[in-house]
């Protein structure tokens, strides 16, 4: 398990008694209220028969083929079955009713290059190209139940492609493009994907960059490794950079959708259909694949989109900044928006390319009321100056969100000040990849809302902070967070592993989901995240598994062992740092300056390799030894000290106690240098 004690504050979080101290609250205004989609009421109404509100929420907001008669299934716990009986069609909720009643002209999507390319899409425009990659997808011969491997940049094809499979019943699983050939290639050995659809490139720092080649890499024979399930590649043309070609298995997206009718019937599928998979980072090496089905997912999805960010379809323009890589863009670019029939703004590329404003001059051009992003995006922002958001013209914003990691007061207060004119909500929304949609947060119009807490689970969800036996604590008191009853969009497993579903989740504590994270509460029952308390690291709102990148790094024939912990980093949150024993003569490698960048360099390149660049180990210190207990386990407590510039705490555990001095007399030498 742990050695982190949540009971103390987790290194990378702000005390919550300095927390308290400082906090003020900021109710909402009499005229946002009033207008709000959420009322108070809300939270009794769920309170008062919860099964029978999220039936609501599912009979109001989504639309049935055939109308489920019972919402709730928890015999085979804890796997749900959650509207079991009805079905339905996710694409055709997303895209074709809302052409059905009258809305096709409405504009779904504003797509917006790196390079400064645009494209308009229309929610017919979108019934029919999402239509015609349906159509084109069957003609390659996926059919429902297959499993489509999605790996792009973010494209509006992105959107279309994962509805299209959403249309034709076949899950998607979306691999994020900063993922390496190797990661991509046990993703779609795991899931047995028959079909990848990528593209030539994406832009991304005003420069094209290459995806075509990792596919074609991942999918090489390969020593040691089964033979590829993928059948077909759908390449969309996005940069003109040229691509090998497979001929037989490579087929042009805009060749296959050309050739497509633009017409297709929406299969209409069982609830609990699977929807996709999502691979996530865990506590062991290997990603787990996360399974969400349909109409929970799409429901709870619809529901905290409406809610928790007060969308007014007609009027507002929505913008979350979220890669469709990750599941925040699978629920708040994709599903929850379009079910909701929003307009919203995508952008391809990064916040800094050409000038520091991109992102706000985009508000300003698109007019953007909503802004969803993560605190690290926030940081960077707030380190960049005030003058530049100063620049444009924000005063269409009125709801701001944040996700992904702690958002610490002080940006919270930046954000609320600088980005939202001192007028905006904020809403702090906690969640993960296995909820699949919003859990913990304040509603606009509704809470008084705190910098730096998320507050309180949102109307329909239970959630908890408990102490090792599973007690819950007092006000004031911390704990872990737990879900103690199952909502819509929680994931129905781990794909094709039901027992590590079952030990991750649900062993910890009797009865209870274990989120993996550390919590407080403060005097007034408002929960505060305080970071995981497993080996997952959170770097940039990004999950990163500690043992997986041991794994990358011991996988280098110069490596003897390795430890990773996640340092408090202040723009980051957290920063991979690895500590490496050198295998025989190489350890003479690092002995000089020169040496231990040269070998710092390779295993950052190697860590690339392996997993892909967002793992890259922002530090790498060579050392003699490793802290270990009696038992061998590695006490990453005392290497975070090390990596934080502590004094080192408590190491009388440690079998050999003299190892902590060993390590930092070493580090005090020059071969400590760090990546930057
Ligand atoms: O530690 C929590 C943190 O992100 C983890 C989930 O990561 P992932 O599955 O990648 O999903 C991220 C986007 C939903 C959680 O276990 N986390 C997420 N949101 C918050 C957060 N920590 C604090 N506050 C949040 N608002």
């Amino acid at each position: 398990m742990t050695d982190t004690n949540p009971t103390s504050g987790s290194a990378s979080s702000p005390s919550l008694e300095n927390l308290l101290h400082e906090t003020r609250s900021f109710p909402p205004s009499e005229e946002f209220a009033a207008q709000a989609n959420a009322k108070a009421d809300l939270y009794e109404k769920a309170s008062a028969d919860r099964l029978g509100f999220w039936a609501e929420q599912a009979r109001e907001l989504v639309t049935w083929n055939k109308p489920f008669t019972e919402t709730l299934d928890w015999s085979g716990a804890p796997v749900a079955r959650w509207f079991a009986d009805g079905t339905l069609n996710a694409a055709y909720n997303a895209v074709d009713r809302h052409v059905e009643a009258g809305h096709g002209d409405r504009v779904a999507i504003h797509f917006e290059g790196e390079p400064g390319d645009t494209r308009t899409v229309t929610y017919a425009d979108l019934q029919q190209e999402v239509s015609r990659a349906a159509n084109a997808l069957t003609a390659l011969g996926v059919r429902t139940g297959d499993r489509v491997v999605i790996y792009l940049p973010m494209l509006v094809e992105s959107v279309v492609a994962m509805l299209a499979c959403a249309r034709i019943g076949a899950p998607h699983s979306v691999v994020f493009g900063g993922f390496s050939a190797d990661a991509l290639r046990s993703r779609i050995a795991d899931a047995e994907a028959t079909l990848v659809v990528t593209a030539d490139g994406g832009y991304r720092r005003g420069a094209p960059s290459a995806l075509k080649p990792a596919v074609d890499e991942a999918l090489a024979p390969k020593e040691g490794a089964p033979a590829t399930s993928v059948q077909k590649v759908l390449v969309v043309r996005r940069t003109e950079q040229d691509v090998d070609w497979v001929e037989g298995r490579d087929v042009w997206w805009h060749e296959a959708l050309e050739a497509a009718d633009p017409v297709h019937e929406p299969v209409a599928v069982e609830a609990e259909h699977p929807l996709f998979i999502l691979y996530t980072s865990g506590t062991t090496g290997k990603p787990k694949g996360i399974l969400h089905t349909t109409g929970g997912y799409i429901t709870q999805a619809a529901y905290t989109h409406k809610n928790v960010f007060d969308l007014k379809p007609e009027t507002d323009v929505y913008w979350c900044t979220a890669d469709v890589g990750w599941v925040t863009g699978h629920s708040y670019v994709v599903y929850g928006p379009l079910v909701n029939g929003a307009t919203q703004v995508l952008y391809e590329g990064t916040p800094d390319t050409p000038h520091r404003g991109r992102w706000w001059e985009l508000i300003e051009k698109y007019k953007v009321s909503i802004l969803y992003t993560a605190p690290t995006a926030i940081r960077t922002c707030m380190k960049w100056g005030d003058d530049i958001p100063g620049g444009f013209d924000l005063s269409s914003l009125r709801v701001l969100g944040s996700v992904g990691e702690p958002i610490n007061p002080e940006a919270w207060m930046w954000y609320r000040r600088v980005i939202g004119g001192d007028k905006t909500p904020i809403v702090d929304t906690w969640w993960q990849t296995e909820t699949g949609a919003i859990m913990i947060s304040p509603l606009p119009g509704v809470t008084a809302t705190k910098p730096g807490s998320a507050q309180v689970a949102i109307p329909g969800i239970a959630a908890t902070v408990v102490d090792d036996e599973a007690k819950p604590v007092p006000d004031g008191g911390g704990g872990y967070l737990v879900l103690s009853e199952p909502w819509p969009s929680m994931l129905r497993g781990i794909w094709g592993d039901l027992e590590r579903y079952k030990d991750t989740y649900w062993s910890r504590f009797d009865g209870l989901y274990f989120a993996g994270d550390g919590a407080k509460k403060d005097e007034d029952g408002d929960i505060w995240l305080l970071g995981r308390v497993d080996d997952v690291m959170n770097v940039s709102g990004h999950r990163l598994s500690t043992t997986e990148i041991e794994s990358a790094l011991v996988s280098n024939e110069i490596v003897a062992e390795a430890a990773v912990v996640g340092a408090a980093d202040e723009t980051t949150g957290q920063a991979v740092v690895a500590f490496v024993i050198l295998r025989g003569s190489h350890a003479n490698r690092a002995s000089t300056a020169e040496g231990a960048a040269e070998v710092q360099k390779e295993l950052r390149d190697h860590v690339g390799k392996e997993i892909g660049p967002i793992a890259k180990p922002k530090k790498i210190l060579v050392v003699p030894e490793l802290p270990k207990t009696r038992s061998g386990k590695i006490m990453r407590r005392l290497l975070r000290d090390v990596a934080e510039d502590r004094a080192v705490g408590d190491a009388t555990t440690l079998a050999d106690s003299s190892v902590m001095d060993l390590i930092t007399a070493g580090l005090a030498a020059p071969t400590a240098a760090s990546e930057d």
